[in-house]
């Protein structure tokens, strides 16, 4: 029997217009550009302001486009998974919230949270979903409104985040493309690095975790980053070994866009040149979930059918992985 894979025949990103550049930075904490630019490859980033906004809207956005551009009636979707460590609210999911805004009335939808790394985890677990032969059509978004959880007060940490989404349409081939692998990794002992204090029901809401700025990202930068250019290098090589991939074999490396230096050491590791890594750090910061579904979207126009892409993530968790696709479809 011919093994069905899950292949993305379809991407679309959407990001608010609203640019806060290193420049409008420079007058809200102690920071200047060229301290961004030399340190994590910043220039702007964007913020999704008005009352009422949350990451659902992201969503709605990348998703609406991505129908129009695949032909796709919203009855036709089975499944939507979002990935998101900014829901709209703690409950009901983000994805339930999206699914009906854009009319997927035969969907289930769920949300899921591995907050860097949430889309490689969401690809990975679409994909099965297809690999079963019992659905048909999946989208997945990766989206996150990081700018409602981040202390516009802590120079080190409010410079790197923006806010922003893209959605990828997952569909069944027989052909030798799709989601060739993936490896996925968690280590909850890295919690101490990277959290958010208050708002869970560990420490639920009170005007003291307020007063103490609980509910913004907590981030040991430096430990951060330590891990980061360690497990991100290290996954993709491993995945490049376990199918067989020389540097040369891979046409794009696509990895979360966190830090531009983590990025150089992964492609380094990767024996790859700049000129295959997708990069969109500059204009958009880290978007959390949003980074490389904003990338596929920024450079579908150059990607091919049979391309050999690598898709790296590393985050919170920490999680961290990679996926191993071959490109579907030429550009249009
Ligand atoms: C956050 C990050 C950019 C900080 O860069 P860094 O080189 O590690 O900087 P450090 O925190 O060691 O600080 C170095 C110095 O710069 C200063 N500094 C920090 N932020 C600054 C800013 N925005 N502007 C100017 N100076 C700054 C620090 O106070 C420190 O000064 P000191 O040496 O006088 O004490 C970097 O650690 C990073 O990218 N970490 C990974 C983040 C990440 O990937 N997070 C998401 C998970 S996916």
């Amino acid at each position: 029997m011919t093994k069905i894979r899950a292949k993305i025949s379809g991407v679309n990103g959407w990001v608010p217009n609203y640019v806060l550049t290193n420049k409008e930075l420079e007058t809200i904490v102690d920071t200047t550009d060229e301290w961004i630019t030399s340190r994590t490859g910043i220039k702007e980033r964007r913020i999704l302001k008005g009352e009422g906004q949350g990451t659902s809207v992201l969503g709605i956005e990348a998703v609406k486009g991505l129908l129009k551009k695949t032909n796709t009636d919203p009855s036709e979707i089975d499944l939507l998974i979002c990935a998101t460590t900014t829901p709209d609210m703690m409950f009901p999911a983000t994805a339930n919230i999206i699914a009906d805004a854009i009319g997927a009335k035969n969907a289930f939808s769920y949300d899921l949270q591995a907050a860097c790394s949430g889309f490689i985890y969401a690809v990975t677990t679409g994909s099965q979903f297809i690999e079963t032969g019992k659905y048909k059509k999946v989208v997945v978004v990766g989206a996150d409104k990081m700018s409602s959880i981040i202390d516009y007060s802590e120079r080190t940490t409010c410079i790197i985040f923006g806010d922003g989404g893209g959605a990828v349409l997952l569909e069944p081939t027989e052909e030798n493309v799709g989601i060739m692998d993936s490896i996925l990794r968690s280590d909850g002992s890295g919690a101490q690095h990277l959290h958010m204090k208050a708002g869970g029901s560990r420490k639920p809401a009170s005007h003291e975790t307020v007063d103490n700025r609980e509910h913004y990202v907590y981030q040991e930068g430096s430990a951060v980053f330590k891990f980061a250019v360690t497990n991100m290098a290290d996954v993709s090589a491993e995945i490049m070994a376990k199918n067989n991939l020389q540097g040369e074999d891979v046409t794009w490396l696509v990895p979360h866009q966190a830090n531009k230096r983590i990025i150089d050491a992964t492609a380094r590791r990767m024996e790859i040149g700049e000129e295959k890594v997708m990069l969109n750090i500059h204009k958009y910061g880290n978007t959390t979930s949003g980074t490389i579904p904003l990338c596929l979207w920024d450079y579908e126009s150059q990607l091919k059918k049979g391309d050999n892409l690598i898709l790296a993530a590393f985050g919170g968790g920490f999680t961290w992985g990679a996926i191993y696709l071959k490109w579907a479809y030429d550009p249009s």
